[in-house]
């Protein structure tokens, strides 16, 4: 029989669950199949206690938009957390995901993501609970549902048995440089030849083309890296 030993459970809570569709597709969902991984999709508008259900309102103070409201969001919350999980929630005023942070994040065995919408959440939920707020880049989406497969998708990759660990290993950020380009069949294609060095069948050329290319890369498009 095949071993399957559950790595992390991840609550995704959201009032746009059909969102997530795509977390059943390709390596996410082979994982999830495998037992590797477990997704809970949780609809905060299930917790409303508003006779509507609703889940939103205007700000004090006034301002532009509608925000989230505390209480769907408390029961959601409430209604998943145990004192061993993390609580994750996307929002530009967060640290930025990298590679490092994303593997961090793949320790643990219980992660919540609460999907943020609208201009906002009322602030109190992060008195309620220990909450740690993650950007994805300096920009602004609509809501925290693409930024949580993000983060769920960089951080997977990283939890036992979900890819082949070699995979990780030449991959950009890995040793701090860019990925080197890479080719497969047919050798040749609309006149360009695949690196002669590719194919001379010398293990250490190779390598060492590759380091070179890496660094190239890294040079020419994210110098910073090198800092
Ligand atoms: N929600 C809206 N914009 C975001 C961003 N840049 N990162 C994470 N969550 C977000």
């Amino acid at each position: 029989m095949t071993e399957r030993k559950l790595s992390m459970k991840i609550d995704i809570l959201t009032l746009f669950p059909e969102a997530f569709a795509p977390l059943k597709t390709s390596i996410l969902g082979r994982a999830e199949e495998a037992g590797k991984l477990e997704f809970n999709i949780v609809n905060i508008r299930d917790f409303s206690k508003d006779k509507h259900k609703k889940c939103d309102d205007y700000p004090f103070g006034g301002g532009a938009g509608m925000l989230m409201t505390v209480q769907p969001l408390f029961d959601a919350i409430k209604s998943v957390y145990d004192e061993s999980c993390q609580i994750i929630f996307p929002s530009p005023v967060g640290q930025v995901l990298t590679a490092k942070k994303a593997e961090q994040l793949s320790k643990h065995t219980h992660l919540i993501f609460v999907c943020g919408h609208y201009e906002g959440v009322d602030e109190r939920i992060f008195q309620l609970f220990p909450i740690q707020q993650i950007s994805i880049g300096d920009y602004v989406l609509t809501g925290g549902e693409l930024p949580t497969m993000v983060i769920v998708d960089a951080l997977a990759r990283f939890v036992d048995g979900v890819i082949a660990k070699e995979s990780l290993e030449n991959e950009s950020f890995s040793n701090g440089l860019l990925e080197y380009p890479q080719y497969t069949r047919p050798q040749v294609f609309e006149g360009i030849c695949v690196p002669e060095v590719l194919v001379s069948g010398n293990h250490a050329e190779v390598d060492k083309w590759r380091q070179q290319q890496s660094l190239q890369r890294t040079k020419a498009s994210r110098s910073d890296l090198l800092q």
